[in-house]
């Protein structure tokens, strides 16, 4: 029987599914388990079940042993894990892409309206208290039919959202370091701009690139300078994607007309610039938050250290 330690609480299905033929310790608590508390519980593991708030470092891996066979992220996005770490111990690592595609995309659309339509000022002022009423000229927002918008990063989260803006009835184009399958190029009408022209001629810009040094505040201000003044930014993909300070300076001078945003540089802080700024729509890293969702990134996971730990193929791997 091998042992799995799962550090975070993940949806009861998964914890199941690797109970039923392993020795399992797993976090119960919904807050982060402490780094002291995680290095400790680590140890003699041989497979790894982790959620996006744990560092796997060196540290954390050597604190495992040299039994451990898999890092099993919960997660599309595995920024927190140091890839070339696991590769030189020789340990697998997973992450769940496909199983949040849509509630990803889902949550990008609703970000898209949320801004363009004010919906956060109009919910503010109801539960303010304060007095309102029908009126021609109140919170008007902007159309974003025959609107463009610009997807960063045409993998599947952003080929579901050119899908659903198309239906809302917005042109679409996209940058990616790759063409675009054909089939889904064709079917979005989508053409391929480089950043900059994207930038500069987008009226939404949504970000759905992965988090890497490579794409490190890839929107930062010589990007905003690009933007619209109209234009919007939304963000579901990694908060250091976007360069915060420069989005507040960006927001403050009218560069660009306002943001959505599920992630944050520093999460879980938000740049307090971004607080107090009504145009802004600041969401808790919910991307992937349905019950549907988050129990089948977890049974992803699970079903990788499975397979590794019975010497089967990883379903999901991290291409190192
Ligand atoms: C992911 O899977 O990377 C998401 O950010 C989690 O919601």
């Amino acid at each position: 029987m091998s042992r799995v330690a799962v550090t975070g609480r993940i949806p009861r299905d998964a914890v199941d599914l690797l109970q039923a033929e392993h020795d399992v310790w797993a976090w119960e608590e919904d807050d982060p388990i402490p780094r002291d508390r995680l290095l400790a519980e680590v140890r003699g593991a041989d497979a790894l079940v982790t959620l996006l708030t744990e560092r796997v470092d060196d540290e954390l891996l050597d604190a495992a042993g040299p039994q451990l066979r898999i890092v099993a992220n919960v997660a599309v996005g595995f920024n927190n894990i140091d890839i070339p770490a696991c590769a030189a111990r020789g340990v697998v690592a997973t992450n769940t892409p496909g199983v949040l595609t849509d509630a990803t995309a889902d949550i990008a659309m609703a970000l898209v309206l949320m801004a363009t339509r004010r919906l956060g000022e109009g919910e503010r002022i109801i539960r303010s208290g304060e007095p309102w009423q029908w009126g021609m000229f109140h919170l008007l927002g902007a159309a974003i039919q025959g609107r463009l918008l610009g997807i960063v990063g045409m993998g599947q989260i952003g080929t579901a959202l050119g899908r659903r803006a198309r239906a809302f009835g917005m042109t679409v184009v996209y940058s990616n370091r790759r063409e675009a399958d054909p089939a889904v190029a064709a079917e979005l009408d989508a053409e391929r701009l480089d950043l900059d022209d994207l930038l500069a001629t987008s009226d939404v810009v949504s970000l759905h690139c992965p988090y890497s040094p490579a794409t490190h505040h890839l929107i930062g201000a010589p990007q905003f300078e690009k933007m619209k003044p109209t234009a919007f930014l939304v963000n579901t993909a990694r908060g250091p994607v976007v360069d915060e300070a420069a989005l507040v300076d960006a927001l403050q001078a009218g560069q660009l007309a306002g943001a959505g945003l599920d992630v944050f540089e520093n999460e879980p802080e938000v740049h307090p610039g971004l607080l107090g700024m009504e145009n802004v729509v600041l969401i808790p890293h919910l991307g992937s938050a349905t019950v549907e969702t988050r129990t089948a990134m977890a049974v992803l996971a699970a079903r990788n250290a499975a397979a590794v730990l019975r010497g089967d193929s990883p379903l999901t791997p991290i291409a190192g």
